[in-house]
């Protein structure tokens, strides 16, 4: 097991730390699984048996870097100066009835907080206190399934007691390249025939779907999700078809710098379905405010946009941004794997490279330094301006200002 030596530090002052305060620490899940997987993951999880926000103060006290405590969860994440994120939990007893015999260790609060967890991989933790530095706490057979790559719930229960562990396992498997093994499988085939991901909470389930596209194979997540469990938890109607592949593929091939990829996804996860349809499922799964305006303005918006931009001819800047700047990246993203033409590639391309986020370098005040009283007459005559610094190519304020007062003169 190789630790980066920046982690191995850190976790050493979170022990002492620990130990000053008289609480024993434990590294535990993701970042044991991918320590012993040897995948990068900076972001740690630390089970305290004591008290986690007395411990994520001391530690922000001596490194710096802030904290936020999660009172109702027995929790808190310290931020440090450098970016990395620290999990802080107080270990607690498992939630969900405790099983027949537990093996007595003096280990017995982490056993349970591990107890609770999805999956044998995620289930282990890694002794971090001085005495027993890097001894491994494993007592589900977790380092077992790595090496053999699969997915295995610790119970039975396990998607009962929560479903979005469907979602999960996906993920785990796809993003691993491990296989949810057979038991396990029959487990969520179970849950899926009792209907239990209709029966979950809609937003944990957004949360989970939102990772699944966030990976770096969201079309393979969808894929093997819907061959799970299918996809009528999240409308009747929604198959990922082979379209749906191609879409996904697609975007993955596409340079996505400033958008949010997962949102692109999500677009074309929705593309089968109508717009009433869709925006039942945006509302449903309370997406937010601005989330959901882009999932639909894609749905409203992508027809008109490329019939627009499949139109031959010269079409000025000026005209492509007054009809693209308001359209976010996500949607013109999308449009351009949708629209299926190389003009409209190329007119989105200008638009993002030429005109998207271009500005004045004059201003209103500008135009009140030329006696204009302040109104409405302001956005027009700046709104010309810059049509005209578009299709004119102005490269300096004083080619702007010239443009500005001869709209003036005019009566614009
Ligand atoms: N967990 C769980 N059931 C859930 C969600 C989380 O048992 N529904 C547990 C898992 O043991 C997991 C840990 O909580 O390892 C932390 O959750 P999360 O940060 O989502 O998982 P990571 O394993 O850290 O995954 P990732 O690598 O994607 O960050």
């Amino acid at each position: 097991m190789k630790i980066a030596k920046k982690v191995l530090n850190l976790l050493k002052e979170v022990e002492a730390v620990a130990r000053e305060n008289g609480a024993a620490a434990y590294l535990v899940g993701g970042p044991v699984r991918d320590l012993l997987l040897n995948r990068g993951n900076l972001d740690l999880d630390v089970v305290i048996e004591g008290d986690a926000a007395q411990i994520a103060k001391s530690l922000v006290d001596k490194k710096g870097g802030t904290f936020v405590v999660h009172k109702r969860f027995g929790t808190a994440t310290v931020t440090l100066k450098n970016g990395i994120k620290i999990d802080l939990a107080t270990a607690r007893k498992e939630y969900y009835g405790r099983p027949a015999a537990l093996p007595t260790v003096e280990f017995s609060t982490v056993i349970e907080d591990l107890y609770r967890r999805d999956f044998t991989i995620n289930a282990m933790a890694i002794d971090i206190s001085k005495k027993q530095f890097g001894r491994l706490l494993d007592f589900f057979g977790g380092e077992k399934d790595l090496a053999g790559k699969k997915i295995r719930v610790i119970h039975d229960q396990s998607f009962i007691d929560d479903p979005t562990r469907i979602l999960r396992a996906v993920r785990f498997e796809q993003r691993l390249g491990f296989k949810i093994e057979d038991h396990t499988e029959g487990l969520i085939k179970a849950s899926v025939k009792r209907r239990m991901l209709e029966a979950t909470g809609k937003e944990r389930l957004r949360d989970e779907l939102i990772l699944m596209l966030k990976e770096n194979e969201p079309g393979r997540m969808i894929k093997r999700l819907q061959a799970l469990a299918g996809l009528g938890f999240i409308h009747p109607k929604l198959r990922f078809t082979k379209k749906s592949e191609v879409f996904f593929n697609e975007i993955k091939k596409m340079e996505t710098k400033g958008s949010e990829p997962w949102l692109i996804y999500l677009t074309a996860l929705l593309d089968g379905l109508s717009l009433k349809e869709a925006a039942d499922v945006a509302r449903q799964f309370v997406f937010k405010k601005n989330e959901q305006e882009r999932l639909l303005e894609f749905k409203k918006e992508s027809a008109g946009i490329i019939k627009l931009l499949k139109t031959k001819g010269k079409i000025p800047l000026s005209r492509l941004r007054r009809h693209l700047e308001p359209i976010s990246l996500e949607t013109l993203l999308a449009i351009m794997v949708k629209g299926r033409s190389r003009l409209v590639n190329k007119r989105i391309s200008i638009f993002l490279s030429e005109c998207k986020g271009v500005a004045l370098k004059m201003s209103g005040e500008d135009l009140k330094k030329m006696g204009l009283p302040a109104g409405p007459r302001f956005k027009r005559i700046l709104d010309a301006v810059l049509d005209a610094k578009l299709d004119k190519g102005f490269k300096n304020k004083a080619q702007e200002m010239k443009f500005a007062r001869r709209c003036v003169k005019n009566g614009l």
